[in-house]
């Protein structure tokens, strides 16, 4: 097969894009830069992009700073879906979205056409953590910390996962929440149980993997096993990340 087919059917990349990075001499085929588009490779060979290993799969896992007024599915009667955010060229893959935010939720949102991955992800054993900063309706009170350290138990009686939760901002109204799980509403409903009110809520994170500050909202990029990698194998330190976001809100 052609590189650049096989680039294009592997990475996000239009073939027009993927000239140009091939005549900028960014792909690689078994150590060896590649010159030609139309050279030809194989399942066999290791195809390097911008020093990235390209899939042999043609799985592909983006990353998407959904904006409120979506709905996290891959169609809807009635609302706008996240898939309807992503660029031409990342539809018609398969990708569905990695769990749920609400509609009103905005943040890191992952959507894959990986089943075994999305499963990996959400699966109760694995326990990715997930970041939230949440408004609060009132100032947070310090008991939440171990309310949520004990594994709350909800309005309707579901427990759930030790949770951690501290305030950023000094005025207690901005707070970092991480989970462990993803029950409907968690975030809104433990601070309900807590006898507080969720204003706005945005997911900064999950794992290692962070939002970047410039992906503006409604934009998507294409993730590298790298990146899935800091989603998967992670020990988020979570008073290190409030360290930081005090200090940025300071
Ligand atoms: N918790 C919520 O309440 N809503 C979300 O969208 C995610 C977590």
């Amino acid at each position: 097969m052609r590189l650049d087919k096989f680039l294009s059917e592997r990475t996000a990349y239009t073939r027009s894009q993927l000239k140009e990075l091939i005549a900028a001499k960014k792909v690689m085929v078994n150590g060896v830069t590649a010159v030609k588009a139309n050279q030809s490779v194989s399942e066999s060979d290791e195809v390097r992009l911008e020093g990235e290993t390209v899939r042999s799969l043609r799985t592909l896992t983006v990353m998407l700073h959904k904006p409120a007024g979506y709905v996290s599915a891959t169609e809807d009667r009635a609302e706008r879906t996240v898939l309807e955010l992503l660029p031409q060229e990342l539809r018609g893959q398969g990708l569905f979205p990695v769990g749920r935010l609400d509609k009103d939720t905005t943040g890191l949102l992952l959507l894959t056409n990986d089943g075994a991955l999305a499963h990996q992800l959400t699966s109760p054993k694995k326990h990715v953590p997930k970041f939230y900063i949440a408004v609060l309706a009132r100032p947070f009170e310090e008991r939440y910390r171990e309310l949520f350290a004990a594994g709350m138990t909800l309005g309707n009686g579901e427990t759930c996962r030790p949770a951690e939760t501290a305030a950023v901002t000094e005025d207690g109204r901005k707070v970092l929440v991480c989970l462990h799980e993803g029950k409907y509403h968690q975030v809104k409903r433990m601070f309900a149980a807590a006898g507080n009110h969720v204003e706005q809520l945005h997911r900064i994170g999950m794992g290692n993997l962070f939002l970047p500050e410039d992906l503006p909202a409604g934009e998507a990029f294409v993730l590298f096993d790298k990146d899935l990698g800091k989603v998967l194998n992670s020990e988020t330190d979570f008073s290190a990340l409030l360290r930081n976001l005090r200090k940025c809100s300071s």
